[in-house]
């Protein structure tokens, strides 16, 4: 076979894929990070169960599941079962400043993660959106009507926006000097906006963007916040 195993490699990596993010899911619903974090140092599976609802002895399968997380990179194991979390684990603990667990959360809840479905996006002609095609309206007018979908989105953006951001502005300094008024169009929350405020408090910042969003941010007086009330289809999702 020879060559042709890398290409078959190549196939069964894609074929699987999905469980990758199966897996990341399966250990935020756990809490997985969060307990070894509490428990403070390396954790047997034992250990781990007896804070999970499930009958004692019965932890086969939380053992695979934390052997597919050290593979995945999220978990180091130190010795043989004990489990330890690596420092891209530590993106997923939840309650955290830097935390991508909304950003996770998001892509696993349905209506953003329904994109097996061929059918729709093959009917729909000419639609660049294929959350459109798929939920029958663009995201931003699904999110206007689904309040827990728009929080959830949100905070997706935010958490993403509070890791990146400081590194960002400690690396881009000169960028920012010397202006004195910045709009982010589409902003979301304004959670970049905040922190480049923050950072240079002479430039004037205001975050643009669709009443829905605005509306759910409180009021900080280092941002102006503009809704933009009609809805130009410029950002297709
Ligand atoms: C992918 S999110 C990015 C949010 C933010 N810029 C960030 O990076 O975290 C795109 C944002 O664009 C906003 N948006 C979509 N259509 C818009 C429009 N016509 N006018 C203003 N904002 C819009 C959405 O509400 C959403 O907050």
């Amino acid at each position: 076979m020879g060559e042709e195993f890398n290409d078959l490699a190549i196939v069964w990596g894609h074929i699987v894929a999905f469980l990758d993010s199966a897996v990341l899911k399966w250990a935020l619903d756990l809490g997985i990070a969060d307990i070894i974090q509490r428990h403070g140092g390396p954790t047997t599976v034992s250990q781990l169960s007896s804070s999970l609802p499930m009958p004692a002895g019965n932890s086969d399968n939380l053992r695979r599941l934390m052997c597919y997380l050290v593979d995945m990179g999220l978990l180091s194991s130190q010795a043989e079962d004990l489990y330890w979390l690596t420092l891209a684990m530590k993106f997923v603990l939840s309650g955290e400043a830097k935390s991508l667990v909304p950003f996770a959360r998001l892509t696993q809840q349905g209506d953003h993660n329904n994109c097996l479905e061929l059918g729709p996006l093959l009917e729909e002609k000419g639609s660049k959106s294929t959350f459109k095609a798929l939920n029958g309206e663009d995201l931003w007018s699904y999110a206007a009507k689904h309040a827990e979908f728009n929080k959830l989105f949100n905070e997706a953006m935010a958490s993403n926006a509070r890791i990146v951001m400081p590194a960002l502005i400690d690396g881009c300094r000169d960028v920012f000097q010397g202006n004195t008024s910045l709009v982010d169009i589409g902003g979301g929350t304004g959670t970049t906006l905040r922190a480049i405020a923050k950072a240079f408090p002479f430039i004037k910042c205001s975050v643009l963007d669709l009443p829905h969003v605005i509306e759910t941010i409180p009021n900080y007086p280092e941002v102006e916040q503009v809704e933009l009330l009609t809805s130009p289809n410029f950002l297709h999702i």
